[in-house]
């Protein structure tokens, strides 16, 4: 992976995490940022040795608290609107990614932040963790798909009032919200748990994961139809080497060794 100067990438056993390393400012997300986190994305999809993707904040008391409001304050009409088509195309490579990808969060997860996190595949939160959508407390409105995505999360009524009062949420409310999978103690915790879920995930076959991740996203897609691609998904899946090898070792009363093929 490459040297990058707001994100910081490292891979152990297959599972890279990428840490958003601007803590003086709680990992706020300025332009820069947001096309690394673009480029290492594109490096992920190309990168066979990575198998699984953990995002992270650095410090202790942030994930992301939102969008750059420094950069923010100087947008215009003209460069307003490139500035939310870059970060729900970024967004998009992630919700897209054909490896796993998990947030974990702890402190500030706020605006952008939370909107990162939606985009994920999976969030689990240490009991530090708060939400939020607070744009509306600058005149805007979440701009990197968070009106959509959130919806789907929690429902259209949950969704509407999180972002018209631009209150922020407990780890505790997000969970029991569906906002987050999983609730941990600290970030210690949150380490370890994303670590055993990506293991577990990426012990399975490898094409399948990467289809439920389109036929999931095809559901949300307008001009798809989500049941024609989980059948076109699932068809290919019973040409795969990994069908083969899994169901054979099912029958065979031994553990699979897929290979991705
Ligand atoms: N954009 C730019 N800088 C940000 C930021 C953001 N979204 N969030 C925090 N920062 C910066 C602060 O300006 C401050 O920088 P400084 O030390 O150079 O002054 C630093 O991070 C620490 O933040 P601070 O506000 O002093 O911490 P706090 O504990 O008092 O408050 C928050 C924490 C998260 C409640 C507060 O920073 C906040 O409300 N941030 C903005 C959240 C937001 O509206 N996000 C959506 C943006 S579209």
């Amino acid at each position: 992976m490459a040297n990058y100067k707001y994100i910081d990438t490292e891979v152990k056993d297959g599972i890279l995490t990428l840490t958003i390393d601007r803590e003086d400012k709680l990992n706020a997300l300025n332009k820069a940022t947001l096309e690394e986190i673009g480029e290492a994305f594109q490096e992920i999809y190309d990168d066979s040795d990575v198998k699984a993707v953990v995002i992270i904040g650095s410090g202790e008391r942030a994930f992301v608290a939102g969008a750059d409001i420094a950069e923010v304050s100087e947008l215009n009409e003209v460069n307003g609107r490139k500035f939310a088509e870059v970060g729900q195309e970024v967004f998009a490579s992630i919700e897209k990614c054909d490896k796993p990808v998990v947030a974990a969060v702890h402190g500030f997860a706020l605006g952008g932040g939370c909107e990162l996190a939606m985009a994920c595949h999976i969030r689990i939160a240490s009991r530090s963790a708060v939400f939020g959508q607070p744009e509306v407390n600058l005149g805007l409105i979440p701009g990197f798909g968070g009106t959509q995505r959130l919806p789907n999360l929690v429902g259209r009524g949950r969704a509407l009032e999180i972002m018209m009062t631009g209150d922020t949420i407990s780890a505790e409310r997000a969970y029991e919200i569906g906002l987050v999978n999983q609730l941990v103690e600290d970030k210690a915790a949150l380490v370890d748990y994303c670590e055993r879920l990506l293991k577990k995930i990426t012990s399975k076959a490898p094409l399948a994961i990467g289809m439920v991740v389109d036929c999931v996203n095809a559901a949300y897609e307008a001009e798809e139809n989500g049941y024609q691609t989980e059948a076109n998904s699932f068809a290919a899946c019973c040409k795969s080497r990994d069908f083969v090898e899994g169901t054979q070792a099912f029958l065979e009363k031994r553990a699979p060794q897929f290979t991705g093929e």
